[in-house]
């Protein structure tokens, strides 16, 4: 495993396991399924209402719990300071964890600075080993990062290689965040596993498209936490520490960058309403 240095000085695993769209019913086993591959990082978040599945699979997979590294984060719901506070006790209790390695604020909308506050203060009381911040365009990253006392560790934003950041990548760089990515793969999206160049490229090292587009995103110093439910997947995404791309193979992967997103822009009016509207419910 290779490892991203927060700033704060805590090591995190450059690849991890993504649970959002997993059903509670099956988050248990498919994240014991994960951890018997070699994962040790979770990424899991309130509004995934799978964070007992996660507590149950850290409870029962018998891996000391300092070997493992869980996320999660608060939803929109819980944003502002009492409200915070009391969620990250409730995420403390589904996960059955006295701590949680990193918590996210998972998006910019509502009294979210009540929200970092809260985490501020969790974080002193070691409840959190890290906190940090998920779809966090470079305006809201930069406010947050000069106003905060304490700065965000981690910011997790939509990556994969139709969509790189590297402006975005540039900014958490200067501020000092890990550039940690959600959806590796765009969920299938625009054709991804059977993209001409990432097979092209894939056949050079007997590798799966999937698993270079993995490969490129951690080469360009992205943390990554791909899902999947079918247990020879997880094996296959895991299975990635043992080549380098070359500096040619990294050319071409950078050139289908689109600079644009797949799944939605917070400079949208009418995606920014539709989450909001989420955000009033938990
Ligand atoms: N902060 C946020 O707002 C945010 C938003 C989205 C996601 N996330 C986090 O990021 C994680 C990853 O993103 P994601 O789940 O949205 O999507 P993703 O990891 O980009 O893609 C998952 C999809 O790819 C398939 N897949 C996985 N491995 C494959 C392989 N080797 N070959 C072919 N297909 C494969 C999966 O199918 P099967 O499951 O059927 O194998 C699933 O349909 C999430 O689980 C979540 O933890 C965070």
């Amino acid at each position: 495993m290779e490892y991203a240095t927060l700033s704060n000085g805590i090591k995190m695993p450059m690849l991890g396991y993504g649970v959002y769209q997993i059903p509670e019913a099956d988050t248990e086993r498919c994240v014991l399924d994960a951890i018997s591959c070699g994962y040790r990082s979770i990424d899991t978040a309130q509004a995934y209402h799978n964070e007992e599945g996660v507590g149950n699979a850290i409870e029962k997979s018998g891996v000391p719990r300092e070997e493992l590294f869980i996320t999660t984060k608060i939803w929109i719901a819980n944003a502002g300071y009492e409200k915070a506070k009391a969620s990250i006790a409730e995420s403390l209790h589904k996960l059955k964890t006295g701590y949680i390695d990193l918590l996210l604020i998972h998006q910019p909308f509502s009294d979210y600075y009540g929200t970092w506050r809260a985490m501020e203060e969790a974080y002193k009381n070691g409840q959190l080993r890290a906190i940090g911040v998920a779809n966090f365009y470079p305006d809201r990253l930069i406010d947050l990062c000069q106003f905060a006392e304490i700065a965000p560790m981690v910011n997790q934003v939509e990556t994969h290689v139709f969509q790189q950041q590297q402006t975005a990548h540039a900014i958490m760089q200067k501020y000092g965040v890990t550039h940690q990515s959600w959806g590796p793969f765009a969920e299938g999206r625009n054709g991804f596993f059977t993209n001409g160049v990432l097979n092209e490229v894939a056949a050079k090292y007997n590798k799966s498209a999937a698993q270079v587009a993995l490969r490129f995103l951690i080469q360009c110093g992205v943390v990554v936490i791909p899902k999947s439910v079918h247990k020879d997947r997880m094996v296959q995404n895991f299975d990635i520490f043992d080549f380098k791309l070359s500096d040619d193979d990294m050319a071409k992967i950078r050139a289908l960058d689109t600079g644009r997103s797949l799944f939605f822009s917070h400079y949208d009016p009418a995606t920014v309403e539709f989450l909001t509207n989420m955000g009033k419910h938990a």
